[in-house]
């Protein structure tokens, strides 16, 4: 049996709730296959970066999209406006690297102004990002993710194949300086940053920052072979090496939709998590979907796209003909990564980059 549409399934309570205003006029929510609700979208606004980090893709970068292929801005603006109709009140940037793209902040501005939207936030490597700090300050940005994986300029040359250290550590400090949350996203890599670990996760102790560590994952576009399947640092590993060094991690409760685990060191002004991407262990409340540039629908960050967006929008549908798509996707997804990435066709996950699948 197909269960409705729009509803709040009593099997599925103790997942969180519409929270419209003072439970008054509550937000419509969609509910997958698995009781999850959605709530919130990942929109890659480019596959283009000005990077060429080891983890994402190789030396000589990938092949970009043609521009005609990528979503237009006005193209997105339908797609979040018809999703914040289903209940996405959260938006996430990412690319590739978000300010490649021409004439972002005034997308951004609009972004803000979609009826529903609550959050606009973004994930950037921090190299073109410090003139817009004051712009994202006023438009109300909260919190932005910062792709960071050492702190020392050698090594960031080298993974990222670019020696940008001191322009993203401009960005680090007009964030700060502007009041907006950073959480820094470091990859861990064995053989290459793990001595970077300490350094980075210090950073809590005199900031109210987020330092969270990333299990590599192997969408790296062919940069090099895929992930093993026993990860040498996976967050076990993280773990123990962050708790035998700084002393006790103290958890903090997690909210459905988080992909993180958040830790308290005593002392510490700010958190330190760790995001267990390849062993997928947040399955379970992910309350998300993924737009990647050229318009693919993801239901999950391992499946291989499961509806053509921008087809759909050249084809002329209507309003109610997207939205009847996206439900139904959102209403067939997979439990999680395992399955997600069994039912891909193409099973060589290191083929993709996380800068077309959108960070
Ligand atoms: N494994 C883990 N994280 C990755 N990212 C990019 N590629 C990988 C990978 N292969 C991270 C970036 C960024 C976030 C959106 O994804 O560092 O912070
Ligand atoms: Fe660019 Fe992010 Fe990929 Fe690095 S991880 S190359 S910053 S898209």
């Amino acid at each position: 049996m197909t269960p409705p549409l729009l509803t709040s399934p009593t099997a599925f309570a103790s997942l969180p709730q519409p929270t419209g205003a003072a439970g008054a006029a509550a937000r419509p929510v969609l509910y997958d296959n698995h009781g999850r609700p959605l709530e919130y979208v990942r929109l890659a606004v480019t596959d283009r970066c000005n990077l060429r980090c080891f983890y994402c893709m190789p030396e000589q970068g990938i092949k970009y999209l043609p521009k005609q292929e990528l979503l237009t801005y006005e193209e997105m603006e339908r797609l979040v406006a018809l999703l914040a109709g289903l209940g996405v009140r959260k938006v996430r940037l990412t690319g590739g690297e978000p300010f490649v793209r021409r004439d972002l902040v005034p997308f951004m501005d609009r972004l803000t102004q979609i009826p529903g939207i609550e959050e606009l936030t973004l994930t950037t490597n921090g190299v073109l990002t410090a003139p817009h700090v004051a712009d994202m300050a006023r438009m109300g940005v909260k919190a932005v993710n910062l792709s960071l994986d050492t702190l020392d300029r050698a090594r960031f040359a080298s993974i990222t194949r670019r020696d940008e250290l001191p322009r993203v550590m401009d960005t680090f400090y007009a964030l700060l300086a502007a009041g907006i949350r950073v959480k820094i996203n470091a990859v861990v890599m064995d053989g290459q940053n793990t001595q970077d670990l300490l350094p980075l996760a210090e950073l809590t102790r005199e900031l109210p920052v987020d330092v969270r560590f990333i299990e590599e994952m192997p969408f790296n576009g062919g940069s090099h072979e895929a992930t093993p399947a026993t990860l040498p640092w996976n967050y076990h590993r993280i773990r123990e090496h962050l708790e035998l060094n700084l002393g006790t991690l103290t958890p903090v409760p997690t909210r459905p939709g988080d992909t993180a685990s958040h830790y308290t060191v005593a002392g510490h002004q700010g958190r330190l998590g760790i995001i267990a991407a390849y062993s997928r262990t947040f399955c379970g409340t992910c309350n998300r979907l993924r737009l990647t540039a050229e318009g693919g629908l993801k239901t999950c960050l391992y499946d291989q796209g499961v509806l053509d967006l921008r087809a759909l929008l050249r084809g002329g549908a209507s309003d109610a003909e997207v939205v009847a798509a996206l439900s139904a996707a959102f209403r067939n997804r997979a439990a999680n990564g395992f399955e997600a990435e069994s039912q891909r066709p193409l099973h060589q996950l290191s083929f993709e980059s996380m800068s077309t699948i959108g960070g």
